[in-house]
């Protein structure tokens, strides 16, 4: 069987990456999130004190001096069935996570040298496709020709609810409000960055999965899936 690209894009928290996810299993492909390239890059800044004025400016020139000394993998963990994300060999899977890096993640993410270090790296790992990547880029500039393009939404009530239940499960302290606000202030930060900001592919199909269980968005990304499959045999 042919085997393609899928990208996934769409705002914070709504559901692309738990779709691409299991959409690779399902596939047999491989899941790479692009976002969790750039939350470790942005703990690598948090490390070194170059996250300045509670996470909405960066120090830019250490950090893009020492690009080539951050080194990002991921590597399959047998406990969670899950891979996680490794900087420099060490596993900051459960740290990309927390909210310092949330707070600061979209002020890193608009450096155009960060950009092009990740773009590079994420289209070297789907040259041979068979791929399944997920972020806010990957239709638009990471993988333009990509096969399958997805652009996934779910209303704000429904993603701020989902990503508070995630950070509490994690044993997070934080409020609903603070969730919110993290997630707009993200949105807007990288839909109007100058680099490759948050846009929908022209070629996208869009799946609102508001109101659709995790089990029904993969059974209509599957359906897209075996359609465009089809259509390119
Ligand atoms: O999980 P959530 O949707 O909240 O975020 P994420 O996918 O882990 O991405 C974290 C941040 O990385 C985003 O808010 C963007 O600032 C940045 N990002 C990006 O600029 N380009 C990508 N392809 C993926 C993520
Ligand atoms: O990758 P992105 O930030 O777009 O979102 P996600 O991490 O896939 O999803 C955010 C949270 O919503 C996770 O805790 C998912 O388990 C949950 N979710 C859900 O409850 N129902 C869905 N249909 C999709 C995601």
């Amino acid at each position: 069987m042919q085997k393609i690209i899928i990208a996934i894009d769409g705002h914070s928290a709504c559901g692309k990456s738990t779709l691409a996810k299991a959409l690779a299993k399902e596939l047999k492909y491989v899941y790479i999130d692009s976002g969790a390239m750039y939350r470790a890059v942005t703990l690598y800044a948090i490390e070194n004190d170059w996250i300045l004025d509670e996470g909405k400016e960066v120090d830019r020139e250490p950090l893009i001096e020492n690009l080539d000394n951050i080194n990002i993998s991921f590597n399959y963990n047998s406990t969670s069935g899950k891979s996680d994300t490794y900087l420099n060999g060490i596993n900051i899977e459960t740290e990309i996570r927390e909210m310092p890096v949330a707070r600061a993640v979209s002020a890193v993410s608009k450096i155009k040298e960060v950009r092009e270090k990740l773009v590079e790296f994420q289209q070297k790992l789907g040259k041979n496709k068979g791929i399944v990547m997920d972020g806010r880029d990957i239709g638009t500039v990471v993988f333009p020709d990509a096969e399958l393009k997805l652009w996934i939404t779910a209303n704000m009530e429904v993603r701020t609810a989902r990503r508070y239940k995630e950070l509490i499960e994690m044993g997070s302290h934080i409020s609903v409000d603070e969730v919110k606000q993290n997630i707009e202030a993200r949105d807007y930060e990288d839909s109007h960055r100058a680099e490759s900001p948050l846009k929908r592919a022209d070629d996208a199909i869009d799946i609102d999965n508001s109101y659709l269980s995790k089990e029904e968005t993969l059974h209509e990304a599957v359906r897209l899936v075996n359609e465009k499959l089809l259509s390119i045999s």
